[in-house]
Protein backbone atom coordinates (compact mmCIF):
# COMPACT_ATOMS: atom_id res chain seq x y z
CA UNK A 1 0.00 0.00 0.00
CA UNK A 2 1.36 3.23 -1.34
CA UNK A 3 1.34 6.47 1.08
CA UNK A 4 -0.20 9.57 -0.66
CA UNK A 5 -0.81 12.98 0.23
CA UNK A 6 -3.52 14.79 -2.27
CA UNK A 7 -2.64 18.61 -2.80
CA UNK A 8 -5.39 20.47 -3.69
CA UNK A 9 -6.65 24.42 -4.45
CA UNK A 10 -10.32 24.10 -4.78
CA UNK A 11 -13.39 22.47 -4.91
CA UNK A 12 -11.20 19.16 -4.72
CA UNK A 13 -13.76 16.95 -7.00
CA UNK A 14 -10.94 14.66 -8.23
CA UNK A 15 -9.36 14.40 -4.62
CA UNK A 16 -13.23 12.94 -3.92
CA UNK A 17 -13.10 10.80 -6.66
CA UNK A 18 -9.63 9.39 -5.76
CA UNK A 19 -10.33 8.97 -2.04
CA UNK A 20 -13.80 7.30 -2.92
CA UNK A 21 -11.80 5.16 -5.30
CA UNK A 22 -9.09 4.08 -2.69
CA UNK A 23 -11.95 2.99 -0.12
CA UNK A 24 -13.57 0.47 -3.06
CA UNK A 25 -9.73 -1.23 -3.12
CA UNK A 26 -9.61 0.19 -6.66
CA UNK A 27 -6.16 2.17 -5.88
CA UNK A 28 -4.19 0.31 -4.01
CA UNK A 29 -3.13 3.23 -1.97
CA UNK A 30 -3.28 4.91 1.81
CA UNK A 31 -4.75 8.70 1.28
CA UNK A 32 -1.94 9.67 4.24
CA UNK A 33 -3.20 13.92 4.39
CA UNK A 34 -4.49 16.61 2.19
CA UNK A 35 -2.47 19.36 1.78
CA UNK A 36 -3.79 22.43 0.68
CA UNK A 37 -2.76 26.48 -0.06
CA UNK A 38 -6.05 27.82 0.35
CA UNK A 39 -7.94 27.69 3.44
CA UNK A 40 -11.31 28.13 1.79
CA UNK A 41 -10.62 24.87 -0.03
CA UNK A 42 -13.88 22.96 -0.44
CA UNK A 43 -11.40 19.80 -0.21
CA UNK A 44 -10.78 20.50 3.29
CA UNK A 45 -14.14 19.85 4.77
CA UNK A 46 -14.44 16.78 2.61
CA UNK A 47 -11.13 15.25 4.42
CA UNK A 48 -12.09 16.56 7.99
CA UNK A 49 -15.20 14.23 7.55
CA UNK A 50 -13.60 11.61 6.65
CA UNK A 51 -10.58 12.11 9.10
CA UNK A 52 -8.03 12.75 6.66
CA UNK A 53 -5.15 15.22 8.09
CA UNK A 54 -5.58 18.27 6.32
CA UNK A 55 -2.90 20.95 6.32
CA UNK A 56 -2.69 24.42 5.08
CA UNK A 57 0.63 25.93 4.14
CA UNK A 58 0.66 28.88 1.83
CA UNK A 59 4.15 29.90 -0.12
CA UNK A 60 3.02 33.52 0.88
CA UNK A 61 4.24 32.92 4.59
CA UNK A 62 7.95 31.90 3.94
CA UNK A 63 10.10 34.36 2.79
CA UNK A 64 11.80 31.55 -0.05
CA UNK A 65 10.69 28.75 -2.54
CA UNK A 66 13.09 26.43 -0.62
CA UNK A 67 11.26 27.43 2.45
CA UNK A 68 8.47 26.59 1.20
CA UNK A 69 9.61 23.37 0.09
CA UNK A 70 11.24 22.99 3.61
CA UNK A 71 7.62 22.98 5.21
CA UNK A 72 5.81 20.82 2.14
CA UNK A 73 8.97 18.15 2.79
CA UNK A 74 8.32 17.98 6.81
CA UNK A 75 4.85 17.01 6.65
CA UNK A 76 5.84 14.79 3.73
CA UNK A 77 8.42 13.33 5.69
CA UNK A 78 6.11 12.98 9.11
CA UNK A 79 3.67 10.84 6.69
CA UNK A 80 5.84 8.70 5.16
CA UNK A 81 4.55 9.70 2.00
CA UNK A 82 5.70 7.50 -0.99
CA UNK A 83 3.88 9.49 -3.98
CA UNK A 84 1.99 13.55 -4.49
CA UNK A 85 -0.71 13.77 -6.14
CA UNK A 86 -1.72 17.20 -7.14
CA UNK A 87 -5.34 17.26 -7.64
CA UNK A 88 -6.36 21.11 -8.60
CA UNK A 89 -3.46 22.32 -6.91
CA UNK A 90 -2.30 25.74 -8.28
CA UNK A 91 1.08 26.52 -6.80
CA UNK A 92 4.29 25.85 -8.20
CA UNK A 93 5.62 22.92 -6.53
CA UNK A 94 9.16 23.99 -5.10
CA UNK A 95 12.37 22.56 -6.83
CA UNK A 96 13.49 20.93 -4.02
CA UNK A 97 10.28 19.05 -3.15
CA UNK A 98 10.37 18.06 -7.22
CA UNK A 99 13.92 16.67 -7.05
CA UNK A 100 13.43 14.64 -3.44
CA UNK A 101 10.49 13.15 -4.95
CA UNK A 102 11.89 12.85 -8.75
CA UNK A 103 9.03 11.24 -11.13
CA UNK A 104 6.49 10.37 -8.05
CA UNK A 105 4.58 13.64 -8.32
CA UNK A 106 1.29 12.81 -10.66
CA UNK A 107 -0.38 16.03 -11.81
CA UNK A 108 -3.73 16.41 -13.93
CA UNK A 109 -4.27 18.59 -16.99
CA UNK A 110 -7.82 19.23 -18.14
CA UNK A 111 -6.24 19.51 -21.88
CA UNK A 112 -4.22 17.24 -24.43
CA UNK A 113 -1.13 18.77 -22.89
CA UNK A 114 1.58 19.67 -25.10
CA UNK A 115 -1.02 22.10 -26.30
CA UNK A 116 -2.93 24.50 -23.78
CA UNK A 117 -0.22 24.68 -21.02
CA UNK A 118 2.11 26.52 -19.23
CA UNK A 119 1.97 29.20 -16.55
CA UNK A 120 -1.39 31.07 -16.51
CA UNK A 121 -3.00 27.65 -18.47
CA UNK A 122 -5.21 26.31 -14.99
CA UNK A 123 -8.95 26.32 -14.71
CA UNK A 124 -11.28 28.23 -17.13
CA UNK A 125 -8.48 29.51 -18.60
CA UNK A 126 -7.44 26.43 -20.51
CA UNK A 127 -11.00 26.00 -21.90
CA UNK A 128 -11.31 29.77 -23.19
CA UNK A 129 -8.34 28.66 -24.78
CA UNK A 130 -9.62 25.54 -26.43
CA UNK A 131 -12.68 27.22 -27.11
CA UNK A 132 -11.23 30.51 -28.69
CA UNK A 133 -8.76 27.84 -30.95
CA UNK A 134 -11.87 26.11 -32.56
CA UNK A 135 -10.51 23.06 -31.72
CA UNK A 136 -13.48 20.25 -31.48
CA UNK A 137 -11.62 18.11 -29.47
CA UNK A 138 -10.41 18.56 -25.99
CA UNK A 139 -8.97 16.00 -23.42
CA UNK A 140 -7.20 15.19 -20.18
CA UNK A 141 -3.44 14.57 -19.35
CA UNK A 142 -1.97 12.84 -16.57
CA UNK A 143 1.85 13.81 -16.06
CA UNK A 144 4.46 13.14 -13.81
CA UNK A 145 5.76 16.47 -12.74
CA UNK A 146 9.25 18.29 -13.15
CA UNK A 147 10.65 21.74 -12.61
CA UNK A 148 8.55 23.37 -15.61
CA UNK A 149 4.56 23.88 -16.15
CA UNK A 150 2.93 21.03 -17.57
CA UNK A 151 5.73 19.76 -19.06
CA UNK A 152 6.64 16.61 -17.43
CA UNK A 153 6.02 12.98 -18.57
CA UNK A 154 3.08 11.66 -20.07
CA UNK A 155 1.53 8.93 -17.97
CA UNK A 156 -2.00 9.01 -19.93
CA UNK A 157 -4.43 11.36 -21.48
CA UNK A 158 -7.62 10.35 -22.80
CA UNK A 159 -9.46 12.76 -25.58
CA UNK A 160 -13.08 14.53 -25.30
CA UNK A 161 -15.02 15.11 -28.19
CA UNK A 162 -16.30 18.74 -27.30
CA UNK A 163 -18.02 19.47 -30.81
CA UNK A 164 -21.33 19.77 -28.80
CA UNK A 165 -19.97 22.50 -26.47
CA UNK A 166 -20.52 26.15 -26.61
CA UNK A 167 -18.34 27.91 -23.58
CA UNK A 168 -16.03 26.97 -21.58
CA UNK A 169 -18.44 26.09 -18.67
CA UNK A 170 -19.69 23.35 -20.85
CA UNK A 171 -16.13 22.42 -21.77
CA UNK A 172 -15.23 22.28 -18.37
CA UNK A 173 -17.80 20.48 -17.21
CA UNK A 174 -17.21 17.56 -19.32
CA UNK A 175 -13.78 17.35 -19.28
CA UNK A 176 -14.23 17.31 -15.50
CA UNK A 177 -16.15 13.34 -16.05
CA UNK A 178 -13.27 12.18 -17.58
CA UNK A 179 -10.71 13.63 -15.36
CA UNK A 180 -12.65 11.98 -12.72
CA UNK A 181 -12.07 8.14 -14.33
CA UNK A 182 -9.03 9.27 -16.04
CA UNK A 183 -6.98 9.80 -12.56
CA UNK A 184 -7.76 7.26 -10.52
CA UNK A 185 -6.55 4.71 -13.37
CA UNK A 186 -3.40 6.68 -14.17
CA UNK A 187 -2.94 6.45 -10.40
CA UNK A 188 -3.89 2.52 -9.89
CA UNK A 189 -1.67 2.08 -12.93
CA UNK A 190 1.84 3.77 -12.58
CA UNK A 191 1.55 2.85 -8.69
CA UNK A 192 0.89 -1.23 -9.54
CA UNK A 193 2.53 -1.47 -13.28
CA UNK A 194 6.19 -1.41 -13.62
CA UNK A 195 7.57 1.59 -15.67
CA UNK A 196 9.93 3.40 -17.07
CA UNK A 197 10.34 7.38 -18.71
CA UNK A 198 11.63 7.43 -22.01
CA UNK A 199 11.69 10.73 -23.90
CA UNK A 200 8.37 12.50 -22.51
CA UNK A 201 6.39 9.11 -21.90
CA UNK A 202 6.10 6.86 -19.05
CA UNK A 203 6.28 4.10 -20.88
CA UNK A 204 4.34 0.73 -18.78
CA UNK A 205 5.96 -2.90 -18.79
CA UNK A 206 9.13 -1.79 -18.78
CA UNK A 207 11.06 -2.14 -14.95
CA UNK A 208 12.83 1.03 -14.51
C1 LIG B 1 -9.42 20.20 -12.64
O1 LIG B 1 -9.95 20.61 -13.86
C2 LIG B 1 -7.95 19.85 -12.79
O2 LIG B 1 -7.64 19.32 -14.04
C3 LIG B 1 -7.29 21.17 -12.65
O3 LIG B 1 -8.03 21.85 -11.66
C4 LIG B 1 -9.38 21.34 -11.64
C5 LIG B 1 -9.62 20.90 -10.24
O4 LIG B 1 -10.92 20.48 -10.02
N1 LIG B 1 -5.88 21.02 -12.41
P1 LIG B 1 -11.32 19.84 -8.64
O5 LIG B 1 -10.84 20.78 -7.54
O6 LIG B 1 -10.66 18.50 -8.54
O7 LIG B 1 -12.81 19.76 -8.67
Amino acid sequence: MKKIAVFASGTGSNFTKIFENIKKNLIPAELSCLITDNSHAGAIQFAKSNRIPVFTISPGNYSSGPEFGEALLQIIGEYKIEWIVLAGYLKKIPDNVVQIFSNRILNIHPALLPAFGGKGMYGIHVHEAVLASGAKVSGVTVHLVNMKYDAGPIVMQRAVDIEDCSSAAEIAKKVLRTEHDLYSIALQKILTVPSRVIGNRVVFGIPD
